[in-house]
């Protein structure tokens, strides 16, 4: 696990070059796509190198981790809405490029094992890209979810539906109970993942996530086996480290091409 700690805006940076070098070298490439706030001013970047025309998505695809359950299409809190506005209709994808879980299917069973075999035939993920929860979820895996769990129905934490009430006007009781979610074995076989954490509401998070006991009661634990992870972490989001593991960190200035 590669740990970049830097500002917000030089994280955005070192990512968007890594996207950047991913489609120059594989235009249709498959990328992995997450909402929340921790992955915006990457998406920004992005945007503003595709309007530059130093970059393009026109080839490649995308898949979301995630999708409330019920939530009516064009719902601003549904995710698919979310992503369309945060990053998708920002960049060139070719229409039908970006996909998502089914959160509105009559079986969700069949929907979450359908988006499986949708990422698998899309040859999987080449890059994907996530936030973690300030209880260490990733994508909607709430802790207790097992390493091996795949796409899925998940029940939200209570704490995940009150972290995630800003976004349905601050009312707990408008937060979607249940979700589809990638499930961790989904996130790991993804090729190379970024995972992106801001602030200082993920400090204790991210510091069971790099130095702490792998254990299913923090899902991002799972990330240490992975063989190519980078996490970018603020200063914020870095303060609960400890000073070994802050000091090998890199700044993303030294690791930028
Ligand atoms: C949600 C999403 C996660 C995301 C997390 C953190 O629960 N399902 O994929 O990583 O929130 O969000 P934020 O980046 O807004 O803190």
């Amino acid at each position: 696990m590669q740990l970049i700690i830097d500002t917000e805006h030089n994280l955005a940076l070192w990512a968007a070059d890594r996207y950047e070098r991913l489609l120059a070298e594989v235009p249709e490439a498959v990328l992995g796509l997450a909402t929340g706030s921790s992955p915006l001013r990457v998406y920004d970047e992005l945007a503003a190198r595709v309007a530059a025309g130093t970059m393009s998505f026109a080839s490649a695809r995308a898949f979301t981790l995630d999708e409330y359950v019920g939530l009516p299409a064009g719902h601003p809190g549904s995710y698919r809405r979310v992503i369309d506005e945060d990053f998708a209709r920002r960049v060139d994808f070719a229409d039908g490029a970006v996909q998502g879980p089914d959160g509105t299917a009559s079986d969700l069973s069949e929907a979450a094992a359908e988006y499986e075999r949708r990422i698998v035939s899309a040859g999987g993920i080449d890059l994907q890209i996530l936030g973690i929860g300030t209880n260490g979820h990733i994508a909607f895996n709430e802790p207790g979810s097992s390493v091996h769990s795949r796409t899925r129905v998940e029940v939200l934490s209570e704490q995940t539906r009150t972290d995630n009430a800003r976004f349905f006007g601050g009312d707990i009781d408008a937060v979607p109970t249940r979700c589809l979610t990638q499930g961790i074995g989904t996130i790991l076989e993804a090729r190379e993942i970024i995972l992106l954490a801001i602030g200082a509401n993920k400090a204790s998070a991210v510091a069971a996530m790099v130095e702490g006991a792998p254990s299913e009661r923090v899902p991002a634990t799972a990330l240490r086996s992975h063989p190519r992870v980078t996490v970018l972490a603020d200063a914020a989001a870095a303060a609960a480290l400890t000073p070994e593991a802050r000091a090998s960190a890199r700044s993303a200035d030294a690791v930028r091409a």
